[in-house]
């Protein structure tokens, strides 16, 4: 059997040399090389060409190259018997809560702002709020959710989470459904989104839910562009409901030049640097899930794809 490295846009040499190094006698072809594809079993995707799938008779499973599958589950016409695996490392998931944290500390004692004002050689003290009297709110309370929530937690913040259905964590009061989110949304003023992307989460970030947050509110963004109805963010700034927010990720990736966000003062753009997946640190992982599909093994970190998460 043959695996497929398939990453338009992303270089797959990384990923090519830690298969090999971890596996020397895996057979493996990079998209769109020339390949028989009776003899693909296996492939490690990342934003591969739509329908590419099914027309591979022996594919088995897609795994994801990052923690995110919405790449994959987003092709109506991946087949329905291909299953679908995402990354779970614990590197990814401390480099996402170290960001969160980064962010939030940043906005708290508004680092961003002094250096604009720095550019005006202008001398301005403004108060700031403690960790301890500052309440975060994480959508999504998955892998990275519940770590940024601990992380957050264990510098002093007030932590709330909110879930689709009920989870039970140590460090955060967990709010879920859709009378969950009343109750949770007016208590946060720092609202971290970190959702799968799924029918369900697409524009979830929309005016009503920012309605919801008390005045002043700010919105941190790490998961997908196509969680956050822009011109709604662009508005509740302009209105002064939400004091700003900071940005990792967009519909659009690179960001257009003309985009309005890049001109905002109070939106701080990074380029989808959050969290971003080693290959060497993940491939063994890829390779365990290989050998346990030879093995006729159950995979590990396989995603339920009715839910898409
Ligand atoms: C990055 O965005 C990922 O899903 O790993």
């Amino acid at each position: 059997m043959s695996f497929l490295i398939v990453s338009p846009g992303r270089d797959p040499k990384p990923w090519l040399e830690a298969l090999k190094n971890q596996h020397p006698g895996l057979n493996i072809y990079v998209y769109p090389e020339d390949h028989d594809k009776e003899e693909v079993e296996f492939a490690l995707a990342w934003n591969h060409p739509r329908g590419l799938f099914k027309n591979y008779p022996n594919l088995k499973v897609v795994a994801s190259m990052g923690a995110g599958v919405d790449h994959i589950t987003s092709d109506r016409e991946l087949p329905e018997n291909i299953k679908i695996t995402r990354v779970v490392d614990q590197q990814l998931t401390t480099d996402m809560s170290d960001f969160v944290l980064a962010q939030v500390m940043d906005h708290v004692r508004r680092l961003s702002y002094y250096k604009a004002q720095q550019v005006e050689k202008s001398w301005n003290r403004k108060p700031y709020k403690r960790p301890k009297n500052t309440t975060v709110g994480i959508m999504g309370i998955g892998v990275l959710g519940s770590a940024v929530g601990e992380k957050l937690a264990k510098n002093g913040f007030n932590v709330l989470g909110w879930a689709k259905s009920s989870k039970d964590k140590k460090d955060i009061n967990t709010y879920c459904g859709k009378e969950g989110l009343e109750e949770f949304l007016p208590q946060v003023e720092i609202l971290v989104c970190l959702l799968p992307l799924t029918s369900k989460t697409e524009n979830i970030l929309n005016r009503d839910l920012f309605d919801q947050l008390p005045e002043g509110a700010y919105v941190i963004n790490v998961a997908r562009g196509e969680h956050l109805v822009e011109q709604d963010l662009l508005r509740m700034i302009g209105s002064g409901h939400l004091s700003g927010a900071a940005l990792d990720v967009f519909r659009e990736e690179p960001l257009p030049e003309d985009h309005p966000f890049w001109t905002e003062p109070k939106i701080h753009i990074t380029p989808h640097i959050a969290s971003v997946t080693k290959a060497s640190s993940v491939v063994p992982q890829i390779i365990e899930n290989y050998e346990r599909l030879q093995d006729d093994e159950p995979l590990k970190n396989v995603v339920e794809r009715d839910k898409g998460y």
